[in-house]
């Protein structure tokens, strides 16, 4: 059982965080393969809570290498202030390993970032502003800053000057903001070189080699399905591939070497920042599910929204994955409720589908069609087997997998680590 991607099933925060925790004590290396520190994932040991945003989440578990692959745009600051506050909290931080081909954030993505958002005013994305779109821009233009140019100035200073060249064009007579100088970001930059230098690794190589010798090694995706740049709700996404496939080419590894693909599935849905979403609650029953579960951003703090399950969106996340396994959170936040609506397909224009729409304006006019589960009234937080649930909390997830397309192998009833039922092991 060498190699499994855990990813998000919806629209991010579905608790891939707590997921990739339960799973790290029997995991080798817990790799992150796209994203930054966009991504938010709390993770809940005995009394301690952490929020990690850049770092796997595997970097909790002694024992288990964490690594930020090539497919990450890592903003030095962030990683360095994130890895210190582990450390001061007795975290071992030391077994980390950062791809030398992995892309930077500075500090003049994360201006671009909140400059264009603020000029895009109503049509704003309601990105995260911490300069993610800009620095997989900057790849793809073949213009970005990558970890290993930290280890030569020379090229370092060629580079950073090219991306400015244009940028402050943009910066200065666009946005009418001052212009960044070369300098500054060099000497800012040189300045994490040293701290960061133990860390580099030919994570690829390694990734391989550990596969081929049997190891575990588990890909923890950020954010989640519907916001792939390419399988999403563009342009209402993030800027890089959370689906199974960026885990191959966010860490170099082919998917031949892949046997399992886990998609963490919540039992209703959130979504954060702008963009089409059929359930959501608009009512007394969205803050009910925002106050009950706790739905508050980890990396902005932003209320985040809140509706009903998605069958529709979880069977999809099941094609565009090749999903084998579901690990549904959260089935707790809907104790009380007497009945449970669950969208079964969408009804657009008259016409009623079960698939997601390909065209962007007929999911925008989606409207969800409601079947209504009977709800369960008993506190299922100390449930340790599928049968301690009540019959009707049984019979929604066995709903749920019927709809989704894959088993339900694992159900999250608190966010504890031990707040979990496993109905299939995933190792
Ligand atoms: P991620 O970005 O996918 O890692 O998810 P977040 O950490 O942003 O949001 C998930 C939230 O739900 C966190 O506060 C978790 O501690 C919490 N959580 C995860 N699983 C469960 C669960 O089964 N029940 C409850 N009540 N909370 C959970
Ligand atoms: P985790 O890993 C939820 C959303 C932002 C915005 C869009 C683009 O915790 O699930 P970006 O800053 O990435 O350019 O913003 O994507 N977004 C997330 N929403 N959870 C996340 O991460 C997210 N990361 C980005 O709110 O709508
Ligand atoms: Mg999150």
């Amino acid at each position: 059982m060498p190699a499994l991607v855990l990813l998000g099933a919806q629209w991010g925060d579905e608790g891939k965080g707590k997921a990739t925790d339960l799973l790290g004590g029997s995991v080798d290396y817990v790799v992150r393969y796209q994203g930054g520190n966009n991504a938010g994932h709390t993770v809940v040991v005995g009394d301690q809570k952490y929020a990690l945003h850049l770092l796997p989440s595997g970097i909790l578990s002694p024992g288990c290498v964490p690594v930020i692959g090539n497919g990450v745009v890592v903003d030095p600051s962030v990683l360095l202030s994130e890895l210190s506050g582990l450390n001061e909290r007795g975290v071992d931080t030391s077994r980390l390993l950062l791809s030398g081909n992995a892309h930077l954030i500075t500090p003049y993505h994360t201006e671009v970032d909140k400059v264009t958002e603020r000029f895009l005013g109503k049509r704003k994305i309601g990105t995260t502003g911490r300069g993610i779109g800009p620095a997989y821009a900057d790849k793809i233009n073949r213009v970005g800053i990558r970890v290993q140019d930290l280890f030569d100035e020379s090229i370092l200073t060629q580079k950073v000057e090219a991306a400015l060249d244009f940028k402050n064009q943009v910066l200065a007579k666009l946005y009418n903001r001052r212009a960044v100088r070369t300098e500054q970001i060099v000497e800012e930059l040189l300045g994490y070189a040293d701290e960061l230098r133990g860390y580099v690794a030919d994570t690829t190589l390694i990734l391989n080699n550990a596969v081929d010798e049997g190891k575990v090694v588990l890909f923890e995706g950020g954010q989640g399905t519907l916001l792939d740049v390419d399988h999403g709700t563009y342009p209402f996404v993030t800027s890089s591939n959370p689906t199974a496939g960026g885990a191959c080419t966010g860490a170099g590894v082919g998917p031949t070497k892949i046997s399992r693909v886990i998609g963490i599935l919540k039992a209703y849905t959130t979504r954060v920042g702008a963009g089409p979403f059929p359930t959501e609650l608009l009512d007394a029953d969205g803050e009910s599910l925002r106050e009950i579960g706790g739905e508050r951003g980890v990396t902005t703090g932003r209320d985040r929204r809140c509706g009903w399950f998605d069958a529709v969106i979880a069977r999809y996340a099941t094609r565009v994955n090749g999903l084998t396994d579901f690990f549904l959170t959260k089935l707790d936040v809907l104790t009380g409720w007497e009945r449970i609506p669950v969208c079964v397909g969408y009804e657009i224009e008259g016409r009623r589908t079960d698939e997601l729409p390909f065209s962007q304006s007929d999911f925008h006019h989606a409207k969800p069609v409601y079947e209504f589960l009977p709800g369960w009234s008993e506190d299922i937080t100390k449930a340790k087997s599928f049968s301690d649930l009540p019959k009707n909390a049984q019979g929604y997830v066995k709903a749920l997998e019927e709809m989704s397309g894959a088993p339900i192998s694992a159900i999250g009833v608190g966010p504890g680590r031990d707040e979990t039922i496993q109905i299939n092991p995933f190792l």
